[in-house]
């Protein structure tokens, strides 16, 4: 597949065109894909960065966590979702325990993630602690987007998902972890779950674009889990969500139509038949 390059709102998102953006003051569109299908349709409407999440663990999987996917799903997903996008920046979870044990394996396992599954970037959950590693990725050629706030890989960690950085002491932890990231080389922030006013400010105090989740307007792009905005995952519902589409509800009734054609013989109609 290939890019009409005179068409300029189909050029190819990288991650200087997104630092351009921020530097533009132009919003940055984020959503998530686990397969070539839903990337394809994003892609398609000028989403500019498409994040293979290791949310595909509640959405697709069925499962109550994050922590339990694993470095192959994650390389199947991403390589399903680089398959069907042409424009937007493919950006490829690192799942939980594969980039925390040390700077070479994340650089092993970022690398597979690249070679293997075509992502252009990876995304690691974590801080100050995590810059030696950032640095390495960066130095082996890999872009590497940074996620702090609430971070769902560290939820035995914290016991919840609730909103975090409500104590000051939280807040400035925030604000050196994110500092402490774009220095190591991140060239994107994700901030999820926080106070609106501290996002806004950390946004406003770095170069990165940042990228908010439930971290209010202030920020320079949003992102969503698309399975929660399309109306498809509705265990439950966070306040940041908004629903675009009530696909679910759509999907649930089709197939009932269905069952209830079969059963009465009205399909398939002559016309459907050979
Ligand atoms: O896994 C994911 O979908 C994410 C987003 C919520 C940012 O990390």
């Amino acid at each position: 597949m290939s890019i009409d390059p005179g068409n300029e709102s189909r050029r190819k998102v990288t991650t200087k065109s997104l630092l351009g953006m921020k530097r533009g003051g132009e919003r940055i569109s984020a959503l998530t894909a686990y397969d070539f299908l839903m990337a394809g349709l994003l892609d398609r409407a000028g989403v500019d960065v498409i994040l293979v999440g290791d949310s595909v663990a509640m959405v697709v999987q069925g499962v109550e966590t994050t922590v339990t996917v694993t470095m192959e799903h994650m390389l199947y997903h991403a390589m399903l979702v680089s398959r069907g996008v042409e424009r937007a920046l493919v950006v490829g979870d690192l799942p939980f325990m594969s980039y925390q044990v040390n700077a070479d394996e994340a650089l092993r396992n970022a690398g597979r993630m690249v070679k293997e599954a075509h992502v252009e970037a990876v995304k690691i959950e974590g801080g100050e602690v995590l810059c030696p590693t950032v640095q390495r990725l960066v130095e082996g050629g890999i872009p590497v987007m940074g996620h702090l706030g609430l971070t769902p890989q560290s939820i035995h960690k914290f016991g919840s998902y609730q909103v975090r950085a409500t104590s000051e002491e939280e807040a400035d932890e925030i604000r050196r972890d994110a500092v402490a990231l774009q220095d190591a080389g991140a060239f994107a922030l994700v901030l999820e779950k926080i106070p609106a006013s501290l996002a806004r400010e950390v946004s406003n105090s770095l170069e990165i674009p940042v990228i908010g989740i439930g971290a209010g307007a202030g920020c320079d792009g949003q992102i969503l889990v698309s399975h929660d905005m399309l109306g498809l995952y509705t265990r439950f519902k966070p306040r940041f969500v908004r629903h675009y589409a009530q696909l679910g509800a759509d999907m649930q009734e089709a197939f009932e139509h269905f069952v209830r054609d079969v059963r009465s013989g009205e399909f398939p109609s002559a016309d459907e038949s050979y």
